[in-house]
Formats: structure tokens, C-alpha cells, sequence
């Protein structure tokens, strides 16, 4: 039995019509991240300052309250916070929309950027309750879908199952699956060096550096120390969004500092992590916390995180730390990285040079397009409306890209190349939805 849900998707049509508009303001932007740095910098860092909107006050019934052991919480720092203030549902359990709403007002994630995240999170959810919920955790127990669930669907995973899907290796905080068998509790062993970094930098001149070096060395370590790492596309791109979403929506974007300042207090107050007297970090499951004083970013539309930020952030990134872009995985064993040919992959339509460009229209297009192709036809096996409902979507960023002529078309990708990497074949296995 099929169960065909209705609203949601229109929804979802609408709110990604509306990121694609504003994706097509993303370039009019008339300083588009180019390659000189003090240029693309000035657009990720803000430069208003407004105390009404900005000052974030928590009061009842928002305030703080430590998750329980049968509250959902997983690998989002982000996410988890917003669930122990009652942003989204206490229990860690809540609807597509409220997700992206909620990472909207609370720490001004763009809604383009939060629908993208939120459209990876649908492979943890549940896509056969209209309202899409979403388990920002462990799956949740009470889905009650025994019965309707045809062997074509995986019961609904949880964000914290989504491995290789979303959760990824080289995390800032978190271990790899395949080495820790858990991919979502807070490491201080990975913390401790992103703090070392910090109090290098006292000036904490550019914070995007900061955590570009961290992702670099986490790339590094698990090169090293995983024989099942794997950095395929889809795994790059999250990772470097994640990462830069810490100093990006962490930061404190006070009066004194309206470029943001992403202090030490609030990264360990939004991580849950505790730091004691003789210097050992520890981090307790469900602590994340908005700080007390704390001011977001601006809420105007081109301040809020989303692709006028975050393209000029990832090439500032690549530009640094180009082993960020490390596409490929190792074969087995540790070291034994083995890049992806990206040009077998997309059959020649890019090369990671090309991903590099620095106006970041090549990047744009490769995201968009990979996302086109995936999508329909993953989601395709769970459910035709839903397929045909992206495949729409897929059609409208093609005419709003079609203004800007992506350089390359790029009609399909070969899955396959992806086959000679144990750790993709690994996570590929154990899910019904891939
Ligand atoms: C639609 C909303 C969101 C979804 C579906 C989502 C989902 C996720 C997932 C699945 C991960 C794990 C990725 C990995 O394995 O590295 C992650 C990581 C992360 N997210 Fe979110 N997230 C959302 C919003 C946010 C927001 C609003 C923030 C910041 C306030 C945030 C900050 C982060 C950070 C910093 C990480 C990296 C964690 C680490 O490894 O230390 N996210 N997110
Ligand atoms: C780079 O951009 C900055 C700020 O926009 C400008 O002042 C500077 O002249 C530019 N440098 C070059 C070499 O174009
Ligand atoms: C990995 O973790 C899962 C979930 O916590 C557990 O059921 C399983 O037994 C663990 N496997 C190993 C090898 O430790
Ligand atoms: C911090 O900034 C000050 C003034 O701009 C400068 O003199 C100092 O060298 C900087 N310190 C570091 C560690 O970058
Ligand atoms: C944010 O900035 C305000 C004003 O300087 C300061 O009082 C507050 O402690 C800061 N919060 C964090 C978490 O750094």
C-alpha cells in the first residue's frame, strides 16, 4: 500500500520556489565572491547592527531544560539546541516545516540553505505521515507503521542513521561511524583542537579560516585513522556546510562586533560542552544551549546565512585549505585515499577545478544539478509524488540557472564510480531507501 502525501509537497514546492528566487538574487549581488579575498570577505561578515532585532531573549516557554533520556537528540548541534529551548518539539521529533522555520528565526539560517538541509534530512523522516516529521535523533518509537511498510521503505531512521545520506565523516566534533560505531555524541578529543585554534587566534580575526583549518585536519585524521572514509559529492558539500555553519550561526553579532565574534563561551554553550577548572572538556547528551546574552544575525535577507554568505564562505575555504575538497575515500585501510574522478562521475562535465572557479557559478550549478539528479530518483522508490513534485523543482532552478548559463550541463552522474570506495558500499547496504 502506498499512502500519497498532498499538502506537504506543494508546500515544499512553494518554499523552494521561493529559495529559488531568492537563489537568482544571490546574483545580482553586484560583488560577487571574487578572487580577491578582502572583497569576498566583506560579504560574509555582516555590517549592520540593530539591538531590537538582533538581541535574542529567552524567556518561558523557551527556556533551557536539559533533554530526557527519551528525548531525540543527534549529530546537530544546531538542531539539538532549538529542541532543548522548545523551538521545535522538546521531544526532538518535529515536522519539516517547524525545522526550517525555526533554524530561520532563531539563528537566521536562510531559508534556502535550511530547505536544502532540511530536503537531506527527509532521508531520516518519515515520508509517509503528510507532515514529513523529522527525528533530529535516534528513530523515533511511536511511528506505529508496522504493517503499511511494503519492503520499500526503511522505517523512518532519525537523523543520527542518515550515515553517508547526511551525517558524514570528518565531522567537526564528531567521530566517524565506521570508527567509533557513533557518529553523533560530542568528542572533546576533536573539540580541544578547534578551541587550540581559537586561542591562537586571539584576534579571532577570521573565524571561517579557524574552522576551515579544523575541517582540513579532520579530513587529515580521518585519511589516517579510517580505512572505510568516504568524501563522495553529496559528503563534501555537507561537510563544509556544517562546518561553516559554527562560526556562521554561533557567533555573537553584538554592537561591538556586528561582523560576529564566535566566542569560546558561546561555541561550548551551543555545543553542551562544559570546560573544567584542570582544563578536561566534557560534553552531557541534550545540554546544547542558546547562550544567555546572545545576538544573531541580522535578519535582512542578504545577512541571513544563505548563498550569498555561504558561497563567498566555502571558496574562502577551498581557497585556504584546498585539501577540504579532497573528493574520494580511502580503499579499505587507513591511507590508502584513492581520489574520485570527478570528470567519470559527471561524465566530464566538471572537474574539481572547475568547482573552484571563483565567481562560484560553476559550484552552484554542480550542487543544483547533482541535487536534480539525485533526488527524483532516490526518492523516486518512495514516493512518485514526492519525485515528481522535485523533478518540478528541479525544472524551475533550471530556468532560474538557465539566466545565468551554467557553464556545463550536466544530465546524469555515474553512481558507480562511487563503488570501488568499502565505506559508501558499507553504508549503501543496510537501507531500504537507497
Ligand atoms: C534544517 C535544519 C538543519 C538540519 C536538517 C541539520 C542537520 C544536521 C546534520 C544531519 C548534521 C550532521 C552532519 C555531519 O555528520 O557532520 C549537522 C551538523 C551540524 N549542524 Fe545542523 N542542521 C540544521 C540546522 C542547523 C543550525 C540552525 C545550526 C546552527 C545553529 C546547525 C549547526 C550544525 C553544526 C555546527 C554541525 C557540525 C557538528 C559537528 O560535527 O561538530 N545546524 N546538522
Ligand atoms: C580588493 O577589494 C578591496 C575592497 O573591496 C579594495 O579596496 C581593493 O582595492 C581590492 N584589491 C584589488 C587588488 O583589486
Ligand atoms: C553499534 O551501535 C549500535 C547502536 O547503538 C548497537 O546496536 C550495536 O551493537 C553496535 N555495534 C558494535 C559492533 O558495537
Ligand atoms: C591582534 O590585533 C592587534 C591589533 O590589530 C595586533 O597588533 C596583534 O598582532 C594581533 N594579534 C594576533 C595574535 O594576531
Ligand atoms: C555577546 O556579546 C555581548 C555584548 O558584548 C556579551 O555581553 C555576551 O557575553 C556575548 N555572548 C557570548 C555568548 O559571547
Amino acid at each position: 500500500m502506498r499512502v500519497k502525501p498532498c499538502s506537504p509537497p506543494a508546500l515544499l514546492l512553494l518554499l523552494l520556489a521561493a529559495g529559488n528566487t531568492f537563489l537568482a538574487t544571490a546574483f545580482f549581488i553586484p560583488d560577487r565572491p571574487s578572487t580577491n579575498a578582502t572583497a569576498r570577505r566583506s560579504l560574509f561578515f555582516p555590517s549592520t547592527f540593530d539591538e531590537a532585532d538582533q538581541r535574542f531573549q529567552i524567556s518561558p516557554p523557551h527556556q533551557f531544560i536539559q533533554a530526557g533520556p527519551n528525548d531525540h537528540r543527534g549529530p546537530c548541534p544546531g538542531l539539538n539546541s532549538l529542541a532543548n529551548h522548545g523551538f521545535i518539539s522538546r521531544s526532538g521529533v518535529d515536522t519539516f516545516l517547524n525545522i526550517i522555520k525555526a533554524s530561520n528565526q532563531v539563528y537566521r539560517m536562510g531559508v534556502t540553505a535550511s530547505a536544502a538541509a532540511a530536503v537531506l534530512g527527509l532521508f531520516g523522516g518519515n515520508l509517509l505521515d503528510p507532515t514529513l516529521p523529522i527525528s533530529i535523533g535516534e528513530p523515533p518509537d511511536n511511528v506505529g507503521l508496522t504493517g503499511i511498510l511494503g519492503g520499500i521503505l526503511a522505517p523512518p531512521s532519525g537523523l543520527t542513521n542518515t550515515h553517508n545520506q547526511f551525517e558524514c565523516d570528518a565531522s567537526l566534533t564528531r567521530c566517524d561511524l565506521y570508527i567509533c560505531n557513533d557518529s553523533h555524541t560530542l568528542q572533546p578529543k576533536y573539540l580541544q583542537p578547534l578551541l587550540d585554534l581559537y586561542a591562537a587566534d586571539s584576534n579571532i580575526t577570521n573565524s571561517v579560516a579557524i574552522v576551515s583549518k579544523h575541517h582540513a585536519n579532520r579530513i587529515a585524521d580521518s585519511i589516517a585513522n579510517n580505512g572505510l572514509f568516504f568524501f563522495g559529492p553529496v559528503q563534501m558539500i555537507v561537510g563544509a556546510f556544517t562546518a561553516l555553519q559554527a562560526p556562521s550561526l554561533f557567533a555573537n553579532y553584538s554592537a561591538e562586533h556586528p561582523e560576529g565574534i564566535m566566542s569560546v563561551e558561546g561555541l561550548m554553550s551551543i555545543y553542551g560542552a562544559t570546560r573544567h577548572p584542570d582544563g578536561t572538556l566534557t560534553w552531557t547528551r541534550g545540554s546544547e544551549r542558546i547562550p544567555d546574552i546572545y545576538y544573531r544575525r541580522p535578519g535582512a535577507l542578504l545577512y541571513q546565512w544563505d548563498l550569498p554568505v555561504l558561497l563567498p564562505q566555502l571558496l574562502e575555504m577551498w581557497a585556504l585549505y584546498p585539501e577540504t575538497l579532497s573528493l574520494g575515500g580511502n580503499l579499505g585501510q587507513p591511507n590508502t585515499f584513492f581520489p574520485l574522478d570527478l570528470g567519470a562521475f559527471t561524465h566530464g562535465a566538471y572537474s574539481l577545478d572547475d568547482l573552484r572557479q571563483p565567481d562560484g557559478l560553476n559550484l552552484i550549478c554542480f550542487a543544483y544539478q547533482l541535487v536534480q539528479i539525485l533526488f527524483p530518483s532516490l526518492l523516486g522508490n518512495v514516493n512518485d509524488l514526492l519525485a515528481t513534485v522535485l523533478t518540478e523543482v528541479g525544472q524551475l532552478t533550471n530556468g532560474v540557472l538557465g539566466t545565468f548559463v551554467c557553464p556545463r550541463t550536466m544530465g546524469s552522474v555515474d553512481m558507480s564510480v562511487l563503488d570501488k570506495y568499502p565505506g559508501w558500499v558499507k553504508s549503501k547496504t543496510k537501507k531500504g531507501i537507497l
